[in-house]
């Protein structure tokens, strides 16, 4: 019908795949229900691992956990918060099925690459958690499309927002059929209301993506060389969104600090 399958979702899916360089795109009532998707999609069944970041949102583990599987720690590494490859060749097993690094805050995750390698050198599925991330680059290619698929978040405090909404993208012509299919089955599909909106802020996404890095600047140069703070880092290459901005606290003065605030 009009409400859940209208234009505006059709044109919403080819939107996204095209700002994204992929061939396909899938729009989901959330970004958990895209992540959940893909899981299904990329057949994790029980018993199945999936290597997640220790540090991330609580969807990215769920979703393994939701298609049966098994979500596997990785360590993150120390300077941008991406999951870290030198920990994940460590902790692949027989029963490794694929890796989900996520690209944090909207800074793209540092060790893509090398993950995308790893993925390649042990046919593991690699799927980027970029619920955070829309616009987001690493040396000029955007987030999203390193992998065999990815998906991305539109509730609250993304910066396109509907509310609530999400997208799963891919190349894969198979992954595709596959997360329509999941989509109808278990009636994810995103309404075509939640569609247009999302349409109409994403009009409107270079500049929403300009303001953020705009007031990130004047964060650093406000907050640069105080002591006790460490600002974001974005790698070498990457161009950081800003969805967050977040900074680490000396722990001595952690407590005192969000008392202050
Ligand atoms: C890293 C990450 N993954 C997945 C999700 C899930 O998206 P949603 O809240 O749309 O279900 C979020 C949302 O906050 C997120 O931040």
């Amino acid at each position: 019908s009009y409400w859940s399958g209208g234009p505006e979702v059709t044109r919403l899916e080819k939107t996204i795949a095209a700002f994204v360089g992929r061939k396909y795109a899938v729009t989901f009532n959330s970004g958990t229900t895209a992540q959940f998707a893909l899981m299904l999609a990329i057949g994790v069944h029980a018993g199945d691992e999936v290597i997640v970041p220790s540090f991330t949102y609580i969807s990215t583990a769920n979703a393994v956990l939701f298609a049966g599987g098994k979500p596997v720690w990785a360590d993150i590494e120390n300077h941008t918060f991406g999951l870290d490859a030198e920990d994940v060749r460590r902790k692949i097993t027989p029963r490794t099925k694929a890796i989900m690094p996520i690209h944090f805050a909207g800074c793209p995750c540092a060790d893509i690459d090398q993950l995308v390698k790893i993925a390649k050198l042990h046919h593991l599925r690699l799927i980027e958690d970029a619920a955070q991330s829309l616009g987001s680059k690493l040396n000029g290619q955007m987030v999203g499309s390193f992998g065999d698929a990815a998906m991305f978040s539109f509730c609250h405090d993304k910066v396109i927002t509907a509310g609530e909404g999400g997208i799963a993208v891919t190349d894969s012509n198979s992954i595709y059929q596959k997360l329509q299919a999941i989509r109808q089955n278990y009636s994810f599909r995103m309404s075509t209301l939640t569609a247009s909106l999302v349409l109409a802020q994403f009009g409107r996404i270079k500049q929403h993506i300009a303001a953020r890095r705009k007031i990130a600047a004047k964060y650093h140069q406000l907050l640069n060389g105080i002591d006790g703070i460490r600002l974001p880092v974005v790698p070498t290459g990457g161009r950081h969104i800003f969805q967050k901005y977040t900074i680490r606290i000396d722990p001595r003065l952690r407590n005192r600090l969000a008392d202050y605030l």
